[in-house]
């Protein structure tokens, strides 16, 4: 299924639609959504609150299922995936950043990037080696140890960066990652999300309300009600 070659995009969704049942009525999050994200293309997508930005994003990611359309990752066509089908694409294929970050309180940062160790592709000494490289690429080599709350906001964030980073995903989602962030801080982690990125040749998506964020990104793509407006 996987096809070789640089010219597979990380991400192709076409004509994706995606209803949530509400009681007897019905919200259209995404209505018919095409969009492709190139290798190592930096998308920030932009859109006010409700236009549907964390449902693509959950559907890129593996997350949901789509009502209806077609969800290809990395040349991968997950549309009829089953859960465990699409557990393995999470594992293998994505990794996500959120802006609450979502790291677990009682493990230290090394053991946070470890976490995605029992269900990945590494195991054992690889995976101690890969975090800790990791790690140090983000400059927390001497936060490895610390608790969540023992970091500043912003390190969180950049240990939710490594977690992501941990298999080599084709595609990073980043869920507005600077929004909990003080400006000035929101800019470094960006610049670090794309420093990362470009190094690495990944794709991501790059949720965000902040018109300064997107000169980080390759291209902006404008979301209203669950449509792309302009790309
Ligand atoms: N689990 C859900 N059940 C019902 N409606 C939802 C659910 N998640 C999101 N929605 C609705 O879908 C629309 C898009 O939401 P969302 O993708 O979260 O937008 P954004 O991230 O741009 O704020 C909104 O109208 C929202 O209320
Ligand atoms: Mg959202």
């Amino acid at each position: 299924m996987n096809v070789n070659g640089a010219s597979v995009p990380a991400l192709s969704l076409q004509r994706v639609r995606k209803v949530y049942a509400m009681g007897d009525s019905e919200v259209v999050a995404l209505d018919d959504v095409d969009l492709e994200v190139a290798p190592g293309e930096i998308v920030a997508l932009v859109g006010p609150s409700g236009s549907g930005k964390t449902t693509l994003c959950s559907i890129a990611g593996a997350i949901l299922s789509p009502t209806s359309g077609r969800v290809v990752v990395a040349g991968t066509d997950i549309s009829g995936f089953n859960p465990k089908q699409l557990t393995a694409v999470r594992r293998d294929l994505v990794g996500f950043v959120f802006q609450s970050v979502n790291l677990v309180p009682f493990l230290t940062a090394r053991e946070n990037l470890l976490v995605v160790d029992e269900i990945g592709k590494r195991t054992g000494a690889p995976a101690r080696a890969r975090a800790d490289q990791l790690l140090g690429e983000l400059g927390l080599a001497d936060r490895a140890k610390n608790l969540p709350a023992q970091l500043s906001g912003g390190q969180r964030q950049r240990v939710a960066i490594g977690r992501a980073l941990m298999n080599d995903p084709k595609l990073v989602l980043f869920d507005e990652p600077t929004s909990a962030l003080d400006s000035k801080l929101g800019m470094a982690v960006m610049e670090l999300i794309q420093q990362e990125m470009k190094a690495r040749g990944t794709a991501a998506i790059v949720v965000t309300h902040d018109e300064r964020i997107t000169r980080f990104c390759d291209r902006s793509v404008h979301m209203d009600d669950g449509r792309i407006t302009k790309s």
